[in-house]
């Protein structure tokens, strides 16, 4: 009813709006005394301490989030951090051990190819570490560790509260490191995690966005192919941004690397192409602002329709977009918090004008239990 979708068409919006509320009740509790606490931890603290190399694995969109906890936790605890597809690692013979840790990304903590890849990591001695939004489930009751997110139950197939939550239970496990390995001292911990704690109000402050975005929806839906920009963090935030579009309005989306741009993608640029660019921090990434508004100046040039993702008062790429959506000023590493919700919310109505079913889309379940 209208009522369980609180007042929305369809849950998406609502679960997308639940997202400051899912980003504080995965953050309550887990910092204490001055450090970060997990769910259950059987890794001993020397053996945490004793790590030295990492593996995220996931699928989907927690993937994306993995490919975010490798800036963090590689900024944090200089350790090596690999990304990877939970069903390419699996079956590639990974290099691990006791010292290597896998962090398994899974909002059911069901998914078989995640599943297996935990079961893997597990034979060859590493330690596994699950990041989950379903109490009890496989993959955390395999683990050594766990660190449960708290978004509440998600109806929409398509995840949107759970990733953010992903995010920031991804950078609580590299605070996590960095205290056992003693890369971050007291105060920079408690420093990094206030930072984050006060990303709730800063979502809350982008949903003022949504009228916007469901403005420059209608404009997009006839689009034949859209394709997303970005670069340091802002490269998982394109990935996922497309990966939405796909899912939702089954139009044709890719994600890029921003820099790749001229060694490939640029070639797919042609009149009228919408092109969401996501603009680094003004100050906390300049050197690679520069490097995306003349990106968006080349694409522009040959055509394309900027649909500009920029921080508020961020003024020198202003009349290089043809359509702004302004997002708040964050800490660089916490920006796709921020950055993600235009991207869920352009992804829903582009689907609900083309006269598609948000919360169930074709082909695809919630949870895939089979590889
Ligand atoms: C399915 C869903 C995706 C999700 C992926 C991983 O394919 O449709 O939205 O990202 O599974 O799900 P998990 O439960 O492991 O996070």
């Amino acid at each position: 009813s209208a009522a369980e979708k609180g007042g929305h068409d369809y849950f998406m919006l609502k679960e997308i709006e639940e997202q400051p509320e899912a980003l504080t009740n995965t953050l309550r509790g887990h910092f204490s005394g001055g450090g970060v606490v997990l769910d259950e931890q059987r890794i001993s603290e020397q053996d945490f301490r004793d790590i030295n190399k990492v593996f995220v694995v996931a699928c989907g969109t927690a993937y994306h989030s993995g490919l975010l906890a490798k800036y963090a936790i590689e900024h944090w605890c200089r350790i090596p951090v690999e990304v990877e597809l939970a069903s390419e690692f699996r079956y590639r013979d990974p290099v691990l051990g006791r010292d290597t840790l896998v962090v398994a990304i899974s909002q059911s903590g069901e998914t078989a190819d995640t599943l297996e890849a935990v079961r893997h990591a597990r034979t060859q001695h590493a330690r596994v570490l699950a990041i989950s939004n379903t109490n009890g489930s496989q993959i955390p009751r395999e683990s050594d560790a766990v660190l449960y997110t708290h978004a509440g139950p998600e109806i929409g197939v398509a995840a949107t509260k759970t990733f953010l939550a992903q995010i920031a239970a991804n950078y609580l496990v590299g605070l996590a490191l960095a205290q056992a390995r003693g890369t971050k001292y007291a105060d920079e911990l408690e420093h990094e995690f206030s930072e984050l704690a006060a990303m709730p109000e800063a979502v809350r402050s982008v949903l003022d966005t949504v009228p916007r975005v469901r403005d420059l929806a209608t404009r997009m839906c006839e689009a034949k192919a859209v394709l997303f920009l970005g670069r340091h963090v802002g490269y998982p935030v394109a990935l996922e941004g497309a990966l939405k579009l796909k899912e939702l309005a089954y139009m044709h989306a890719e994600g890029f690397a921003a820099g790749e741009l001229k060694h490939g993608p640029i070639a797919l640029i042609e009149d009228g192409l919408p092109v969401v660019v996501q603009m680094p921090s003004v100050k906390g990434n300049s050197h690679l602002h520069a490097k995306l508004v003349s990106n968006i100046r080349e694409i522009q040039a040959r055509g394309a329709r900027t649909i500009v993702i920029a921080e508020e008062g961020d003024e020198v790429v202003r009349p290089f977009a043809d359509e702004l959506v302004e997002i708040p000023a964050v800490p660089t590493l916490l920006q796709p918090l921020v950055a993600t919700v235009p991207l869920q919310v352009l992804a829903a109505e582009i689907a609900r004008h083309r006269g598609f079913d948000v919360d169930k889309p074709r082909n695809l379940a919630k949870s895939v239990t089979v590889e």
